[in-house]
């Protein structure tokens, strides 16, 4: 995507030829700042601090991180132990396991001296196929927004997200934002409802600023607001991301989805998933065995903003000694989801439609799947 008329992903190899640049996303939206990441802990650090966040892009960093192990050790040990550090930076996007074990799969059965190259060229393709799959996923949801503005004759189709599903979620594109980029871009007039996310406010920091980027009309709104909405018409349809889908089609996204979902079908509101396939975990045959993060407390209890002398500033809005509890997905069951947009087509939100859909990842998974 372009940022003030320049395209950008959200990762790329630099110019030396082996670190790896990313925008940091901390500093969005009051500066536009990148990150050089030349080591195997640089890429761990980023992913656990979030510098990047997004399931799509976790993996892809997750790989890139992988590269710049193999550069300080290409022992079967070494692979272990950055496979191991790697894991451990975020618990719940599956995407992360599964960009991990395709790069195992590359290096694995190299000799010593080739396995860096083959790390290198396999990230660049999980980076490659990530575009590829939002492309693909943008032109089936675009599909379903031409559908409905086709019923509002010219009158803006008005589209609730939450969190950040756009393309600083992803390599480039973004998943839940990518039919909302497409629609807009074929000239459909939409709106966007961004739900602003608390705690971290990805919403109203990085969905608004990619919107404002690219000129999609859009409002942010409280997060406790999409239930007024719906129920006053002035929602259409919600599109939103994952972070993980287990077999049955149960959805994990960011904290605050199944409220939006529930709210959804009691205003028979269409709610769908973008949902590229390497989010899909057929391990897994519900959500109930999805491990959510719980993250620190500060991010409940502080709000980080920009001054009106332009410093950026943390305060804090919870009382001291109040406790806080700060869980950072939730999951919403299959049966509150119309459609799983995928990079296949939309898809109903159940174990046949998605095994029907994605065979060759369904049989090879699924043996491995929790009793
Ligand atoms: O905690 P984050 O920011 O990494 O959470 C991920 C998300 O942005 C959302 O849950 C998103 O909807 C799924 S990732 C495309």
């Amino acid at each position: 995507m372009k940022i003030d008329g320049k395209p950008w992903r959200t990762i790329w190899p630099e110019a030396d030829g082996w670190s790896v640049g990313v925008i940091d996303q901390t500093k969005l939206p009051h500066r536009f700042a990148t990150r050089r990441l030349t080591t195997l802990a640089e890429a761990a650090e980023a992913i656990a601090t979030m510098v990047i966040r997004g399931a799509p892009l976790i993996g892809a960093t997750a790989a890139y991180g992988m590269c710049l192990a193999l550069r300080e050790d290409t022992s079967d040990e070494g692979v272990e132990r950055a496979y191991a550090a790697l894991l451990a930076t975020r618990p719940t996007a599956v995407n992360l396991r599964w960009a991990l074990d395709e790069m195992v799969a590359a290096v694995r059965n190299q000799p010593r001296d080739k396995r860096v190259a083959a790390a290198y060229a396999r990230a660049a393709e999980i980076a490659e196929e990530d575009v590829a799959i939002n492309r693909a996923l943008g032109r089936h949801g675009a599909a379903l927004i031409e559908a409905i503005a086709a019923r509002k004759n010219g009158a803006p189709v008005n589209i609730l997200t939450h969190c950040n599903a756009g393309w600083l979620a992803t390599v480039d594109v973004g998943t839940a934002l990518a039919p909302v980029y497409t629609a807009h871009d074929a000239g459909v007039a939409l709106h966007v409802w961004v739900d602003e996310t608390r705690p971290r406010n990805q919403g109203a920091s990085l969905t608004a600023w990619e919107l404002n980027h690219h000129g999609v009309p859009h409002r942010v709104v409280a997060d406790n607001t999409g239930g007024h909405l719906m129920q006053r018409g002035l929602v259409d349809m919600a599109i939103v991301g994952a972070d993980r889908v287990t077999a049955n089609g149960d959805i994990c996204n960011k904290i605050g989805t199944y409220l939006k979902a529930l709210a959804a079908r009691d205003n028979g509101v269409p709610f769908y998933i973008g949902l590229p396939s390497p989010t899909i975990d057929f391990t897994l045959r519900d959500g109930r065995d999805i491990p959510i993060e719980e993250r620190g407390g500060d991010e409940v209890a502080t709000m980080t903003g920009e001054t009106a002398d332009g410093r950026i500033e943390t305060v804090r809005v919870v009382p001291q000694g109040s406790g806080v509890a700060n869980y950072a997905f939730d999951v919403t069951p299959a049966r509150l989801v119309t459609g799983l947009i995928t990079e296949r087509g939309v898809l109903a939100a159940t174990r046949e439609a998605l095994a029907q859909a994605f065979p060759e990842r369904a049989a090879s998974e699924s043996g491995r799947a929790t009793p």
